[in-house]
């Protein structure tokens, strides 16, 4: 099946840039999130990352309207999906409110419709288990920055089927990205290590070993990592990371995955890191 018509669950950080990544390698995307506030918003992110690319002379002025032209935002998940070869979900980690939005969509898209999730660790056959076609629907990973990470984690689910993944890949290389084939388990493989580690950094600074901005010097100086381990927490969001690692906790049991208690925290406290203004560092000023 050749895929043209992409629509994407989700207008924040991941959906946004998944979308954008989409539209600029020449598919037609629908966007779709439950406020029109939320749809706008992403679509703005997603011009402004485009002009920006303008200004650094790597986008052609043109293009952008080109880009922009091919990207249709909605709150209606019907008028979103019923046209979609491919679905990539980028919305909440919570699994009960994904099998909700599986279980509607399931009705509402073509039988030969793919559903790719863009869960951070949740499984895919849990996913899978609420629609008539489990072996359509697939775990793809991408990573934040969408538009500047390489990497996107193919991950099959119980009854996945290797036509589905072939398609999977193939869009993939579309996208200029690079997959890797990962078995389905908490996590998959970059997040099973990486989050474990962003939890030991908030640890590490809730028992005031060092400042935050050492632990993030520390990391980038002495570990070669492009940006800090409390840096890049803001960037992904506490709230994703603390979803991530409880289900880390309850899916594999072990104590080494509890989430800090700072971490839990600081999501009451609705510091979110960049998305809210206000993480580990400042982002009103
Ligand atoms: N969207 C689009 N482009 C962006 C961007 C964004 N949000 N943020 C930065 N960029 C681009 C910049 O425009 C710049 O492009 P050029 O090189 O073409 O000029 C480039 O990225 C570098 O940006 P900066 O110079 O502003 O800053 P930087 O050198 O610190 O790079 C970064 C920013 C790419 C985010 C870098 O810090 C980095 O790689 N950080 C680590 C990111 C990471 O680990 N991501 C994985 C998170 S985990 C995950 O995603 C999985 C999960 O399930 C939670
Ligand atoms: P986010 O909070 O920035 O955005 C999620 C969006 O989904 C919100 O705008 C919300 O309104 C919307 N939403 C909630 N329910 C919806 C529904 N039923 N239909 C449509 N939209 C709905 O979150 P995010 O960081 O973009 O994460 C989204 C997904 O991507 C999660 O599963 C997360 O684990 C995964 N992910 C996140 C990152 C990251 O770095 N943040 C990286 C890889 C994967």
């Amino acid at each position: 099946m050749e895929i043209k018509k992409i629509t994407v669950l989700g207008a924040g950080l991941m959906g946004a840039g998944i979308a954008q990544t989409a539209a600029q390698a020449g598919f037609d995307v629908s966007i779709r999130d439950m406020e029109e506030r939320l749809v706008e918003n992403g679509i703005a992110a997603i011009k402004s990352n485009l002009d920006r690319m303008v200004k650094k002379g790597k986008l052609d002025k043109d293009e952008v309207q080109n880009i922009m032209g091919r990207i249709r935002g909605t709150i209606d998940l019907k008028e979103a999906a019923q046209d979609a070869d491919m679905v990539i979900e980028a919305i909440i980690e919570v699994m009960e409110i994904k099998k909700q939005v599986y279980k509607e969509l399931d009705t509402i898209c073509k039988k030969e419709t793919i559903f790719a999730t863009n869960t951070s660790g949740l499984s895919i056959t849990e996913m899978a288990s609420v629609t008539q076609r489990p072996g359509q629907v697939i775990g793809m990973h991408f990573f934040n920055p969408v538009p500047v990470m390489r990497l996107v984690e193919l991950i099959k689910g119980f009854s996945t089927t290797e036509e589905t993944l072939g398609i999977a890949k193939a869009f993939v290389e579309k996208i200029k990205k690079t997959s890797i084939e990962v078995k389905e388990a908490p996590g998959f493989a970059v997040n099973r290590i990486l989050v474990p580690m962003l939890n030991e950094a908030v640890f590490v600074f809730a028992e005031g070993i060092a400042s935050a901005k050492d632990i993030d010097d520390g990391m980038m100086l002495g570990a070669n990592h492009p940006i800090g381990p409390l840096a890049l927490l803001d960037l992904v969001g506490l709230d994703t990371i603390l979803l991530v690692i409880e289900g880390f906790h309850k899916e594999l049991g072990e104590d080494k995955y509890r989430p800090a208690p700072l971490l839990r925290k600081m999501v009451r406290a609705g510091h979110l890191g960049r998305k809210s203004g206000k993480g580990f560092y400042d982002y009103t000023k």
